[in-house]
């Protein structure tokens, strides 16, 4: 298939950036997205031409560096799927594609598609962790957990911290990458006595960075690649009231999930 592509171009972050248009042709529909991206960078750099700067690791789905908004979606908008995802049978011949960055305050572009989510970094680093000592390896089974329990923590532990739900997000806002991480380590008991501390911490860290606040869009639940619920964030704002307007102590009391 003949495509044209509309890419946005920035040399760096304080360059003004623009819309570059280019042609390709002959692209095959088994290939995926990021290698149609691929053979245009091998004709820019044939052409003497920069190519064109994106994020991309593992190219299965699971590391989240390769966000992009395509079409004005971000992952280019297929159910469950990251960009390195996609592929371009779910295009057709002779169709214009708009490519950019995330947009949002929080994610300054570094250059062409590449944006600064080092805001995730600081947000993980003030309470995303277990406190565990190293040692030997412990006993697998040494606590159990119920299975439900298990599958809950991992359903929120699934998020790949791509940052598209802070692309999609009219406000701009995180709390869908914070209450999933939140959820995934204070349902389990490894993370039970850090819940309190864990969700300040990592609130107060959120609300240092340029994000802003949820005010139920779920724009972030329908692009997310991983399919995190927003009952993620339901229970980040429980566990953050919690955490700071009774004088019970979280791990006290009844068992939660
Ligand atoms: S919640 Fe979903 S969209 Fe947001 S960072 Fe995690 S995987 Fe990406
Ligand atoms: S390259 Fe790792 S999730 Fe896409």
């Amino acid at each position: 298939m003949d495509l044209t592509l509309h890419i946005w171009r920035q040399k760096n972050p304080d360059d003004a950036g623009r819309f570059a248009t280019y042609q390709l042709e002959g692209i095959r529909e088994t290939i995926s997205f990021l290698e149609m991206l691929d053979i245009l960078n091998e004709q820019l750099i044939e052409q003497n031409e920069e190519p064109v700067a994106f994020e991309h690791d593992c190219r299965e789905g699971i590391c989240g560096s390769c966000g992009m908004v395509i079409n004005g979606l971000p992952h280019g908008g297929q159910k469950g799927s990251t960009v390195c995802q996609l592929h371009m049978r779910h295009f057709k011949d002779g169709d214009e594609i708009v490519i950019e960055p995330w947009r949002s305050r929080a994610f300054p572009v570094m250059k062409d598609l590449i944006v600064d989510r080092s805001a995730f970094d600081r947000i993980l680093m003030a309470g995303g962790y277990i406190s565990v000592h190293t040692g030997s390896a412990p006993d697998g089974n040494a606590i159990s957990i119920p299975k439900e329990t298990a599958d809950l923590a991992m359903d929120f532990a699934e998020c790949i911290g791509c940052g598209a739900c802070v692309a999609a997000c009219p406000n701009g806002a995180a709390m869908l990458f914070v209450g999933a991480k939140i959820a995934h380590l204070g349902i389990l008991p490894q993370g039970e006595p850090e819940r309190e501390r864990r969700v300040r911490a990592m609130v107060e860290a959120m609300d240092k960075e340029a994000f802003g606040a949820c005010s139920n869009y779920t724009s972030c639940e329908a692009v997310c690649p991983k399919e995190i619920s927003i009952a993620a964030i339901a229970r980040m704002n429980r566990d953050y009231r919690r955490a700071f307007f009774t004088d019970r102590p979280m791990g006290s009391g009844k068992k939660r999930q």
